[in-house]
């Protein structure tokens, strides 16, 4: 019996994902048999294709495609007065239940679930038709998301003397005694713990091993205008520098482009080049990466690959060429965590040579998400030598939108709005959708321009530094707020909660549009001219894998209480910051991310792919869910495009060009390249604190 279950395991993890036995798969669960019956079986969590990787409802529930897979289960009628086997889902906590359908030996599609954490149970039915679970149980599992429930037994206090030792060498609470280098500032500041959570035992006063670092303000920049409408040949001119502001009423130090954050919006038209002169009045070195861009390589801003960093009071200039319509942004590339989470970023914004690339609109909106960390003084300082937050990113508690808290537009009654999204944010993914006045979403374009077909869609979903374009219609009079609406985990106690965040409010006025634009926005667009562009890469969709890629973590010295914590029980996206201390309190010299070629063994910067130009080449990377924090990534190439073929091998039904997917833990994404730049490029964790903490490869494109 025992060697059956292991059997049907291999059975299901080989459809759920590439038949590798791993230690603790998120995509497939165990079906164990009450124990008068030797039957077996178990359930693969199947993606479901969204046009985001993602597939989620606008409150954050995961939706799942249950596949079973089924032995031993004998005649129904020998078990009493049966004729059948039905499967229900249930909650964890058993008070609500939905009928999967009847079941029987062999494989079973079990259809959709959008269950955070539950169980599927098999019952024994006197009838396929009944509605609620009435005989008697034969197989029953939970879904792998239930094992984070384990850390609650975890959190008996450790004796203070572990601690003491760990943190021999680290910095007390009065952070500028124990200083060094200029850039350190200020002392350390708990973040808040956000309502609901409490803290792990054992991490009251600690502090993260690195110094504490908050930027002083310099003297006031002039501000340039919001937009800047470039030609081709234009030159801009951008000054990165630290300033004052007010954010969510509280005056704050920043950084920022041109004194304003986000920094000017930059139109160009598809085509142009322009010039961008960059100053750093920072306190520390930086560059520009102009993200997405297929630009020339020795403008790219990657330090260490492309370019010496731009030294403080130095400048470089950057020649930049827009070969894509689409959404793009430029943000720095050094110590990404503190720079760009402190406001260093802009959007850019291609406009297509064809006039009716997309449909028309009463209005366009450009909307940069971020999020910073707050307390009651301001903006929690950051690691002057190492990135704090390590674990999972900095996650803010104050959301914005285009740099502040209090994001409004007014429209007319039935007006289409295209929204230009960036996610800018280190760490955290978003479920965005418009709650009231009717308004409806479909999504249109992604990173690299518009999708083969428009969608319609209950949220948008993006990950940091993902782009999308979406539109919407609002038909009634009134208001409709732009919510992220998440499922919350609580590390500690393993369990979720439903979490709101209002990011604005749409107006909407009495006065009727127009023109009106309701018919083209009932209609949804099949692009041919996108069909065409991937046209030529089919072929290649089905070539053999030309490099695997695993993503992983490692963490050395951690304090004891933080590492007692991470015992390799994960979820495979994560919405919020489910341990709010042990995060802060990781830096990026106890915490290594890496991204590993299971070919050579080699790790992160060691690996040096080369590829020759105009080369279609299938990567498949693979987020090992059992490291001990696994997470989803948001995975970046450089200066190069790709395709998003499967996710657990489940075919994308609706492509687009990208540059940056999602990979959740526990999947297998294969993507589809189009090496068409020559140069050296980097491909990495956009999470700002996983790329600081090692995360990137290089690539040789010839
Ligand atoms: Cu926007 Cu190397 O990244
Ligand atoms: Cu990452």
């Amino acid at each position: 019996m025992i060697g059956g279950v292991v059997a049907a395991l291999a059975v299901a993890c080989a459809i759920a994902g590439r038949g590798e036995q791993v230690a603790a798969p998120l995509n497939c669960m165990t079906l164990y048999p009450t124990p008068d019956l030797s039957a077996s079986g178990d359930v693969a969590l199947r993606p479901i294709s969204s046009p985001f990787g993602i597939a989620v409802r606008a409150d954050g529930r995961p939706r799942y495609h249950l596949v079973a897979e089924i032995a031993g289960l004998p005649e129904p009628r020998s078990l009493g007065n049966y004729t059948t086997y039905i499967a229900w889902g249930y909650t964890l906590a058993m008070d609500s239940a939905v009928k999967l359908g009847p079941v029987r030996n062999g494989r079973i599609d079990l259809g959709e679930l959008d269950y955070i954490q539950f169980r599927v149970v098999i019952s024994a039915e006197r009838s396929a038709e009944v509605r609620a679970r009435d005989g008697r149980l034969v197989l029953r599992g939970t879904s792998p998301s239930a094992r984070l429930l384990a850390h609650r037994d975890l959190t008996t206090p450790v004796a203070p003397g572990a601690l003491t030792d760990v943190r021999a060498g680290a910095p007390s609470m009065a952070g500028h005694s124990m200083a060094t280098g200029s850039m350190s500032s200020g002392t350390w500041r708990m973040p808040p713990m956000p309502q609901r959570m409490v803290m792990m035992p054992g991490m009251a006063g600690l502090v993260p091993s690195a110094s504490p670092y908050s930027p002083a303000a310099s003297s006031p920049i002039a501000r340039t205008p919001d937009v800047l409408r470039l030609r081709d040949g234009d030159t801009v001119a951008l000054t990165a520098s630290a300033f004052n502001t007010t954010i969510g009423g509280k005056s704050v130090t920043v950084l920022g482009y041109n004194g304003g954050i986000p920094g000017p919006r930059i139109e160009v038209p598809q085509g142009a080049t322009i010039s961008a002169r960059v100053e750093n009045r920072l306190e520390m070195p930086t560059s520009v990466h102009w993200h997405g861009i297929r630009l020339d390589n020795p403008f790219d801003g990657a330090i260490g690959l492309t370019q010496q960093p731009i030294d403080t009071e130095q400048s470089f200039t950057y020649t930049v060429r827009f070969p894509d319509a689409g959404i793009y942004w430029y943000h720095p590339h050094a110590r990404e965590d503190l720079q760009q989470g402190l406001g260093l970023y802009g959007s850019i914004v291609v406009r297509p040579r064809d006039p009716r690339y997309y449909s028309p609109v009463n209005r366009e909106e450009t909307l940069m998400l971020s999020d910073v960390l707050m307390d009651d003084r301001g903006i929690i300082p950051f690691g002057s030598d190492a990135a704090t937050h390590a674990l999972m990113g900095r996650f803010g508690n104050t959301l914005l939108v285009n740099g502040g808290t209090q994001y409004s537009l007014d429209v007319e009654r039935g007006a289409v709005v295209r929204f230009f999204v960036t996610n800018a944010a280190n760490a955290r993914i978003y479920n965005l959708s418009f709650s009231g006045a009717g308004a409806r979403m479909k999504v249109v374009a992604s990173d690299g321009g518009k999708f083969a077909r428009e969608e319609w869609v209950e949220s948008l979903v993006i990950g940091p530094s993902e782009r999308y374009v979406v539109e919407v219609r609002f038909p009634n009079e009134g208001f409709s707020v732009l919510v992220n609406r998440v499922q919350a985990l609580d590390h500690m106690v393993g369990a979720y909660t439903h979490e709101v965040d209002t990011l604005g409010t749409v107006t909407v006025g009495a006065h009727r549009a127009r023109p009106s634009y309701s018919r083209e926005f009932a209609t949804l667009r099949v692009n041919r001219d996108v069909d065409s562009s991937i046209a030529r890469f089919r072929g290649a969709f089905s070539r053999p894998v030309d490099h695997d890629l695993v993503l992983t973590m490692r963490t050395q010295n951690l304090p004891a209480p933080v590492a007692n914590m991470l015992i390799g029980i994960n979820a495979a996206i994560e919405w919020n910051d489910g341990m709010p201390m042990m995060n802060w309190l990781a830096t990026s010299s106890e915490v290594s991310w890496v991204l590993r070629d299971p070919a050579t063994g080699k790790e992160n910067m060691d690996i040096d792919w080369r590829f020759g130009r105009g080369d279609i080449v299938k990567l498949r990377i693979f987020n090992d869910p059992s490291s001990s924090h696994a997470m989803a990534h948001p995975i970046h190439l450089h200066g190069q495009r790709f395709l998003v073929l499967t996710r657990d091998g489940v075919k994308n039904e609706n492509l687009v060009w990208k540059d940056t997917a999602i990979i959740p833990a526990g999947e297998t994404v294969e993507l589809l390249a189009d090496m068409s730049n020559a140069g050296r490029w980097m491909i990495h964790c956009h999470i700002a604190e996983h790329l600081t903490a090692g995360m990137m490869a290089a690539f040789t494109v010839q």
